[in-house]
């Protein structure tokens, strides 16, 4: 039984590693395939992913490129469909919520090819969110829905879906945080790596920004990049700079505000970031896995937005929510600095199996030979 498996931005590659490990090694009854639709094409922002975590190279290459949300969503459909004719899977698996996520969802529920989505059933209830929308309809869209946490399953009842076909299997993003820590690139040599010897020796924080929400709108954008430059005042900030960001401070005349005492990084590698994220006091972001990811690793994190599709790193992990004013955000700054942030737990089922889980089910579910 073929399974297609499809990459296509920057989140979606550390998910689909442990799934095609743990697909292999169920052995010649099922034949994982990777398709990458190539809505991240940077080298920077993929190759050196695919490297780092020992994915291997795609099967199939569709090179859609960016565009406006149509245009990328139908790019993808119109490339997958003949990729999915050619090689006729028992199902297409897709991952977390990416416009290549729903577009390749969609093109194998019209041809009756089963849909296995895997981070079924978080929920932002924010349809603002481009992300929204691409989550509930893969979800509506799918055979096999696997979760992260269990407010999906509740989500996704209340949504009409059936409820054997959700499975809680935990965080595939996780299996691979934990099998790759030991390999975690320090700061200390990525700033002296930048020229910038010594900037990370007595604590910084990590600063990531590229929602739309936050970086499309210039007077949002530069509200948050003074409360940042104010933070770096105590503590030096890094920041690696997402092509989305780059391209609006550059469009929006910002720069001025990123100087010294900061550290702008280009797009970090996975072993990078994590490194990053593992030393940080703190971390401030717009990202939905990097929220996961602090709650793994322990680090204190203020998520720079209203909301979250991931409420356990808030009930358990190490999340505070604190939106995008400038006093809110420096509030939760000082409470970290002064209290050491929440203690936080690692949630249930974030224990480096989750992929495991997900291809023993996909056996039993696959048809008898
Ligand atoms: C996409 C995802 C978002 C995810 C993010 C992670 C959707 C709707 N959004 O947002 O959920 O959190 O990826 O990075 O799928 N660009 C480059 N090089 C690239 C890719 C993009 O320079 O390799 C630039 C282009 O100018 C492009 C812009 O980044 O227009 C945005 O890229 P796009 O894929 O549309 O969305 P992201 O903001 O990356």
């Amino acid at each position: 039984h073929r399974i297609l498996c499809v990459v296509g931005a920057r989140p979606n590659f550390m998910k689909m590693a442990p799934i095609m490990a743990a697909l292999s090694a169920l052995g010649p009854r099922v034949e994982p395939k990777l398709v990458h639709t190539g809505q991240h094409y940077d080298v920077a922002m993929n190759h050196q992913y695919f490297q780092a975590l020992g994915i291997p190279d795609p099967d199939i290459n569709l090179e859609v490129g960016s565009g406006s949300h149509a245009q990328q969503t139908a790019e993808v459909m119109r490339r997958f469909e003949p990729a999915l004719d050619e090689v006729a899977p028992a199902a297409v698996l897709v991952v977390g919520d990416v416009n290549s996520t729903i577009a390749c969802a969609l093109v194998a529920a019209k041809k009756g090819v089963p849909v296995i989505h895997v981070e079924a059933g978080l929920r932002s209830f924010d349809r603002a969110m481009p992300e929204e929308i691409n989550r509930v309809l893969t979800d509506q869209l799918s055979d096999l829905l696997f979760t992260t946490e269990e407010s999906g399953r509740a989500n996704l009842l209340k949504e009409g879906i059936a409820d054997e076909r959700i499975h809680f299997v935990g965080n595939v993003m996780i299996d691979t945080l934990r099998l790759n820590l030991p390999r975690a690139v320090p700061a200390a040599r990525i700033a002296a790596d930048a020229g910038r010897t010594g900037f990370a020796d007595n604590g910084y924080a990590v600063l990531t920004l590229h929602r739309p929400s936050n970086v499309d709108d210039a007077a949002m954008l530069q509200r948050l990049l003074e409360t940042a430059a104010q933070i770096s005042l105590r503590t030096p900030v890094i920041f690696p700079l997402h092509p989305r960001t780059r391209a609006t401070i550059e469009r929006f005349g910002l720069a001025h505000l990123l100087d010294r005492p900061q550290m702008l990084l280009p797009p970090q590698g996975y072993l990078e970031m994590l490194g990053l994220m593992q030393d940080a006091k703190v971390v401030l972001t717009d990202s939905g896995g990097i929220q996961e990811e602090t709650t793994a690793l322990g680090t204190p994190c203020i998520t720079l937005r209203h909301n979250t599709e991931r409420p356990i790193t808030v009930d358990e992990g190490t999340n505070t929510i604190a939106g995008n004013e400038p006093a809110r955000i420096l509030a939760a700054y000082e409470e970290v600095m002064t209290g050491g942030g929440k203690a936080g737990r690692v949630p249930h089922f974030w224990d480096g199996r989750a992929a495991e889980r997900i291809a023993a089910i996909v056996n039993d579910w696959l048809p008898r030979d």
